[in-house]
Formats: C-alpha cells, sequence, structure tokens
C-alpha cells in the first residue's frame, strides 16, 4: 500500500498523481470516489440545515468535493483505468440522493448534500452509459448510516458494514451491473 494525500478540489494535485500512478503501475483497476462532505463541514451548525438555511455558497462547497471532484478524478484517471482488464469505478453515494426511495427522506436531509448525490447518481450513469461497450463498470454504493465523523458517530452501522459494498462493487466479475446505485445488494431507486 502507498498512501498520498490528495484534496480532490485541487485540480493541480490530481493531475501530479495520474502520472505517478502510471509510472509506477502503468494502470489502475480500480478507482473508489469516497471523499464527501456536507454544509456543516463549512459551517458550524448544530444541525443540518433546512433548505431556507443554506446559501449558494453551500452548493459550491460540497459540489467542488462530492460532484466536481469526482469528476476530476475520473476524467484524469480514465486513461489509466481503460488500461486495465476489467477496470470498476465505485462513486460513494448516499440513499439520500434517492429521490424515489423509499426511506430516502426520513429526518431532516440537507437539501445541498442530498442534491450532490443525486448529481452524482446521475453522472455515474452518464460514465456507465459512455463505456457501455467496454469492461469498465461504474457504480455508486450507498454505505448506509454509519458512525463516522461525519455524522458524530450517530451512525448505526460500522465502516467495516458501510464498506462492503463498495467492496463488492469494486470487484464485480464481468457479467456484474453498470450504470445502478445499490446499498448492500439492494438497486435503490431514482
Ligand atoms: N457516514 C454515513 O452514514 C454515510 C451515509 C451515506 C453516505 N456516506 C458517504 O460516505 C463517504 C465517506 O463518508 P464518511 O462517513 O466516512 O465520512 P468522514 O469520516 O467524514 O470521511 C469523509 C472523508 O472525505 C475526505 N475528504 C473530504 N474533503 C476532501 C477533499 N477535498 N479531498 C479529499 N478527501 C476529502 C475526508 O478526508 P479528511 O479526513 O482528510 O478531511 C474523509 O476522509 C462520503 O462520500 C459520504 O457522503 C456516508
Amino acid at each position: 500500500m502507498r498512501p498520498v494525500v490528495l484534496d480532490v478540489t485541487n485540480q493541480e494535485q490530481i493531475d501530479a498523481l495520474a502520472p505517478e500512478v502510471a509510472a509506477d503501475f502503468g494502470h489502475l483497476n480500480v478507482l473508489v470516489n469516497n471523499a464527501g462532505v456536507n454544509t456543516i463541514t463549512f459551517r458550524p451548525l448544530e444541525n443540518l440545515p433546512k433548505p431556507t438555511e443554506e446559501h449558494v455558497d453551500d452548493f459550491k462547497n460540497v459540489y467542488e468535493v462530492n460532484v466536481f471532484g469526482v469528476v476530476r478524478m475520473i476524467n484524469a484517471f480514465l486513461p489509466l483505468l481503460t488500461k486495465a482488464d476489467a477496470p470498476r469505478i465505485v462513486n460513494v453515494t448516499s440513499k439520500r440522493g434517492s429521490i424515489g426511495e423509499e426511506g430516502a427522506w426520513v429526518g431532516q436531509p440537507s437539501m445541498v448534500y442530498s442534491s450532490s448525490k443525486t448529481a452524482l447518481n446521475a453522472l455515474t450513469v452518464h460514465y456507465a452509459r459512455e463505456f457501455a461497450h467496454t469492461t469498465l463498470k461504474i457504480n455508486g454504493a450507498a454505505p448506509g448510516h454509519v458512525a463516522t465523523e461525519f455524522n458524530n458517530f450517530r451512525g448505526t452501522r460500522t465502516p467495516d458494514e458501510g464498506a462492503a459494498v463498495a467492496v463488492r462493487l469494486a470487484t464485480l466479475p464481468a457479467d456484474g451491473p453498470t450504470g445502478a446505485v445499490f446499498e448492500d445488494d439492494t438497486q435503490l431507486a431514482w
């Protein structure tokens, strides 16, 4: 394992990393886009804000990581992914992003965060369509409510349980799905 520090909002850092991976490995088998933020990452608030409490700057800050960061990473690493035999991209999303999914709107979801994951699900489908004729598969992994810093450790699942769906989608067989969103083995509605 070779950890590197990378800010997905920093195009220069991403552009510098891709050639390093190319030089050292020649290809990339799996890209997991896990980085994610919420409005309260940037603004000290007790609870997730109501829609009327969110500002355009909240969209800009959260979309920079949750949406644009993913596009930056995919576009930078696609040349290396397409050199792998069975490339897999996993976008870590949330049930909150699935407008039609039962249970997705329980409690007070953040408009900015939820819509960023809706956008992420949409771009997952768009990339999947472009690469449908190849061995590349790209899917969304919703980890469920996991106890992490993200929710002040209020989640009910362990990180291992939450990561299982991403691992499964990162190692899908050739006849596995693409352009879909899963929580565990269940495909989520839009
Ligand atoms: N926890 C849940 O219940 C839950 C539910 C549904 C979906 N998710 C999704 O799961 C993913 C992981 O979240 P988590 O629960 O593990 O939260 P977390 O503990 O807050 O982890 C978020 C991670 O994103 C990284 N990150 C934030 N901004 C970044 C940037 N600009 N560049 C690179 N990395 C950045 C953070 O790095 P630093 O620590 O260095 O800041 C941290 O490692 C997110 O996409 C989140 O939306 C979580």
